[in-house]
């Protein structure tokens, strides 16, 4: 079964591989036992024949034929890998977390599964995943897709559904005993079917929102006001902004680096801020509520691919207290308190 955008050109990829790889397996046994049995020696008196002592015709042919045979199946394999490394801009995203032994999907707008993720068919979907304990891996072969999900950090993996229906999800990496039983569905529905259960599913609210419950439970909001007077960054337009760090360094405000900051807050630090405020979450919360916190963030900000601020005239802003750049609601320097816990 193939059902998705790539699937197709994967499957024709394979099948010439195997074509043009089988037809010089056998035409070179061909050859060897053809010249066993026809050049071997009939008597103990029977001299061999003079040698050839070289043909350049017949070594450039065999050099150059091969040479553009390997590198068109390369060029294409290439371009096959890319297509389904970069996920189009557009795509619909969704979270994936695994554990031991299941499946676990979001998506921003609310709809929470386990074991089963509902997707429109003809729209691209992203999927972002990580683990909470070991490495599995997200394999759905009528999509040809599989990508290894890893704890500590993000991986990603996209697919266009073709045709609605229901297809298999394994775990493709042995990850302990029920391993096996790691296993799902994912339903490509028609999009006014898709539309339908979106709205069953509404009544769980949105990702952000659960996060943004989760941002005063944690007590987030003590100290990132959106007032930009708090003791650490207002998080507005953070999302997929450049952040400047101590030391001049910058990173891109993406979800490794949001998670990052929960689980290992001394490991960077925006410029102009104390390093030591951000208390570690790392014992405290999930995979899943690292999710709800990113989605949270992410709707108090710019989606990707937007500049920050929202003004496309201006270059992109940098995060972070710098003097001469103005972020807004960010105090100057001598306002904040540094060192306060
Ligand atoms: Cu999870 Cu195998």
């Amino acid at each position: 079964m193939s059902a998705s955008s790539v699937a197709a050109e994967v499957d024709w990829l394979f099948w010439v591989l195997v074509v043009v790889c089988g037809t010089v397996a056998v035409a070179i046994a061909c050859v060897v036992i053809y010249s066993a049995i026809h050049y071997h020696r009939r008597s103990e008196n029977e001299l061999p024949p003079p040698s050839i002592s070289n043909s350049v015709r017949i070594e450039t042919a065999w050099t150059v034929i091969p040479f553009f045979l390997f590198m068109g199946m390369f060029a294409w394999g290439a371009k096959l890998y890319f297509d389904i490394e970069r996920p189009p801009d557009d795509a619909l995203e969704v979270y994936v977390v695994a554990k031991q032994w299941m499946w676990k999907t979001q998506q921003l707008d609310g709809a929470r599964e386990i074991n089963q993720l509902h997707v429109p068919v003809g729209r691209s979907v992203k999927l972002l995943m990580t683990s909470e304990d070991v490495i599995h891996s997200f394999y759905v072969p009528a999509f040809r897709i599989k990508q290894d999900v890893l704890p500590g950090r993000y991986t990603s993996i996209w697919f266009r559904a073709t045709q609605p229906g229901k297809y298999h999800l394994f775990c493709a990496e042995y990850c302990g005993t029920k391993h096996s039983g790691m296993i799902g569905w994912i339903y490509a529905l028609d999009p006014q079917q898709y539309q339908h259960w979106l709205q069953e599913g509404a009544a769980e609210g949105s990702l952000a929102s659960s996060g943004e419950k989760l941002f005063h439970q944690f007590g987030c909001a003590n100290c990132h006001h959106f007032d930009g007077h708090g003791r650490c960054p207002n998080l507005q337009g953070l999302y997929h902004s450049t952040v400047r760090l101590a030391g001049g360094s910058t990173v891109l405000a993406d979800e490794s680096y949001i998670r990052r900051k929960l689980f290992d807050p001394r490991a960077t630090t925006v410029e102009g801020y104390d390093k030591n405020t951000m208390p570690d979450f790392s014992h405290q919360i999930g995979e899943d509520d690292v999710i709800q916190l990113i989605a949270y963030i992410r709707s108090l900000g710019p989606q990707p691919g937007s500049t920050f601020p929202s003004s496309p005239a201006e270059p992109p802003e940098l995060y972070g207290n710098q003097p001469g750049i103005a972020y807004p609601g960010a105090p100057p320097l001598q306002n904040r308190t540094p060192g306060i816990r």
